[in-house]
C-alpha cells in the first residue's frame, strides 16, 4: 500500500512539475485546475472542510478554476506536499505547525508543549490576527503562506502496552513524533526516547514494535487504525498544534483583487467547517476507541508532564526574543481562559 502511494506520489509530481514547467495546469475544459493536498482520511473533518472550499470557489469561479482535493498523502507525505506547494507543483496543502519550523523558525512558538493553558485560550489565540499574521507570513520568500488554521486537538501520548500516568513511565519507551526540533527536545525533556517519521509510517511501526507508542489527537486511534495496536491512551495534554493550510505564493499573488476576496472567503469557510465538526468526530473517535477498539483512557496529574517541558519556553524565547510579544499576548489570553483543570 504504501509503495503504491510512493509510485502514486511519484507519478503525480511528476505529471505536475511537467505542468507547471510548460504552464499547462489545466483541464481539458480549459479551466485551471487547483490542487490541494492533505494526509487525512476522507471522513476526516479537514476533508470535509476542504470539499466544501471546493464547491464554494466552483460555485462562484466554477468557469475559471476545477479545484481537486487530495486525501490520504496520496501526493506525498506532508513534507513532500510543503515542498511540492513551495515549488508551485501543487497550490495548496494542510501541513502541521510542527512541520513548518523548520521553514520558518517563527512558527516554533506554536510547537511549544503546554503554551495554550486551555481550548478557549488556543482558540482565541489562533484567531487573533496579531498573534498569527507575523508568524503565517514569514515564509513569503520560502515561496508559501499560511491561509488559514484547523485545529487538531490535544496530542496526548499513547502506547502498545504501558499505561502512561507519570513522566518516568516513558523511559525507555520509543515514542513516534513528528519531524521537528521542539518535539524531538520535548520528548527527550519527558524521558522517553524521540522517533521522528512521518504520519503515514506510523502505524506500521507499531504493529511491528518499533516503536512502542506515539502522540496525537483521539482521531488517529480510529481513522488511523493506531487504537487497534494502541491499548492505553494518556491525557497528559502537552501540546495543542493548529493544522495549517498553506498556499504557493505566486497562485495567490497571481489572482485578481476579486477573486482574491472570494478565496479569502473560501479558507475562512475551510476554517469554519472544520472547526464545526471537529469536536463531534473527536467524541466519536473516542466512543469507537474505546468501545470498538478496547482502549483505555488515563487522566494523569498534567502537572509533573508540564514541570519536565518547563525550560522549553525560556530557550524559545532567548533563541527567539522577537517572539516574546506574541508569546506575552497568548498569556493574556491564557489569563482570561485558564485551564479547568484542578
Ligand atoms: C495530526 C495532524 C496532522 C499530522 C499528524 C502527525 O493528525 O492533524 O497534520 O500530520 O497529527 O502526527 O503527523
Amino acid at each position: 500500500m504504501k509503495t503504491f502511494k510512493k509510485v502514486l506520489a511519484l507519478a503525480l509530481a511528476t505529471v505536475m512539475s511537467a505542468a507547471v514547467l510548460t504552464g499547462c495546469g489545466s483541464s481539458a475544459d480549459n479551466r485551471m485546475i487547483i490542487r490541494i493536498g492533505h494526509n487525512q482520511s476522507t471522513n476526516h473533518p479537514t476533508h470535509i472542510a476542504l470539499v466544501a472550499f471546493e464547491e464554494f470557489i466552483e460555485s462562484k469561479l466554477g468557469d475559471k478554476y476545477n479545484v481537486e482535493v487530495f486525501p490520504s498523502e496520496l501526493l506525498g507525505s506532508q513534507n513532500e506536499m510543503v515542498q511540492l506547494t513551495q515549488t508551485g507543483a501543487i497550490n495548496f496543502c494542510v501541513a502541521s505547525n510542527s512541520l513548518l519550523e523548520t521553514f520558518s523558525t517563527n512558527y516554533t512558538l506554536f510547537n511549544l508543549p503546554y503554551l495554550f493553558a486551555s481550548a478557549e485560550a488556543y482558540h482565541a489565540s489562533m484567531d487573533d490576527e496579531s498573534i498569527t499574521g507575523p508568524i503565517f507570513e514569514s515564509t513569503k520568500d520560502a515561496g508559501f503562506e499560511a491561509v488559514t488554521w484547523l485545529d487538531a486537538g490535544t496530542r496526548n501520548f499513547y502506547t502498545v502496552n504501558t499505561p502512561i500516568e507519570t513522566p518516568a513511565d516513558l523511559k525507555g519507551l520509543k515514542i513516534r513524533v513528528q519531524q521537528s526540533p521542539t518535539n524531538v527536545q520535548m520528548m527527550n525533556l519527558l524521558g522517553g526516547s524521540a522517533t521522528p517519521m512521518g504520519f503515514g509510517d506510523v502505524y506500521t511501526a507499531l504493529q511491528s514494535k518499533i516503536i512502542d507508542g506515539a502522540e496525537n489527537n483521539e482521531l488517529a486511534l480510529t481513522d488511523n487504525g493506531h487504537g487497534d495496536v494502541c491499548k492505553y491512551y494518556s491525557y497528559d495534554m502537552h501540546q495543542m498544534i493548529p493544522d495549517i493550510l498553506i498556499g504557493n505564493i505566486a497562485f495567490l499573488d497571481g489572482l485578481s483583487e476579486e477573486e482574491r476576496a472570494i478565496f479569502e472567503e473560501g479558507f475562512d469557510l475551510v476554517n469554519e467547517v472544520q472547526r464545526e465538526e471537529w469536536t463531534d468526530a473527536v467524541a466519536e473517535a473516542k466512543d469507537r476507541a474505546a468501545n470498538e477498539q478496547g482502549v483505555q483512557f488515563l487522566y494523569p496529574d498534567t502537572k509533573p508532564f508540564q514541570e519536565a517541558c518547563a525550560p522549553m519556553h525560556e530557550d524559545m524565547l532567548a533563541q527567539y526574543p522577537d517572539l516574546q510579544p506574541i508569546y506575552d499576548a497568548i498569556q493574556a489570553y491564557n489569563e482570561q481562559y485558564p485551564s479547568t483543570e484542578s
